[in-house]
């Protein structure tokens, strides 16, 4: 006798391997508000593995939902927005850990702040030359680099590294 799920399991293994983040088929969601409403309504047409196979931010899971909507999806509003809270908060956008500016390659610098090739040279110069930043109006003293878009970038910015074992002191200024 063929039991359905023969056939299945072949995929599951393929895309449990291909695709880590994956949840198995059977298991739960994490726990929290809107999570009934997304087990119900998101597993209408396929595997929850399916709907919860991305990690976006809130805006993100919006078009997914938007998308869901047109191949079909249907739910009142205020499921839906319990639904799009849930899946933001659960399945956020993977965080990339912050440009350590004193450690970065010039592949780093050009692809997490958007600089040209030549302006992550002139950092590694002026870092090799100077050496460690020890804070954003540091890293602005380079010559050749475009200041408005450092400052675009200077959350994710970070200067370890520059002052080693003076941090558990308290801070003065001399
Ligand atoms: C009315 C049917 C239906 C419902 C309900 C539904 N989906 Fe889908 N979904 C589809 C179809 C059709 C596809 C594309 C074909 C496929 O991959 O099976 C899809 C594909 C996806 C994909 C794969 C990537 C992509 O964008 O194509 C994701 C992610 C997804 N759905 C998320 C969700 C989430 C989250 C929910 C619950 C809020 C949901 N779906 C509810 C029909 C639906």
């Amino acid at each position: 006798m063929k039991f359905p799920g023969d056939t299945v399991f072949p995929f599951l293994l393929l895309a449990a391997v291909s695709a880590p983040a994956v949840l198995p088929a059977r298991a739960q969601l994490p726990a929290g508000p809107g999570r009934a409403e997304t087990e119900k309504l998101c597993q209408a047409c396929h595997e929850m593995a399916k709907s919860v196979s991305l990690r976006q931010d809130r805006n993100g899971w919006g078009n997914t939902l938007k998308k869901m909507m047109v191949l079909g999806m249907k739910a009142p509003d205020e499921d839906l927005h319990l639904v799009l809270a849930y899946l933001s908060k659960n399945f956020p956008a993977e965080e990339l850990p912050p440009v350590d500016v004193n450690k970065a390659r010039a592949i780093q610098l050009e692809s997490r702040m958007s600089l040209r090739r030549s302006e992550a040279a002139a950092i590694l110069r002026y870092r090799k030359e100077h050496g460690n930043f020890r804070s954003l109006e540091d890293l602005l003293k380079v010559p050749g680099i475009d200041a408005a878009k450092i400052e675009a970038k200077k959350h994710i910015l970070v200067f370890a590294g520059a002052e080693p074992r003076r941090q558990e002191a308290a801070p003065s200024r001399e």
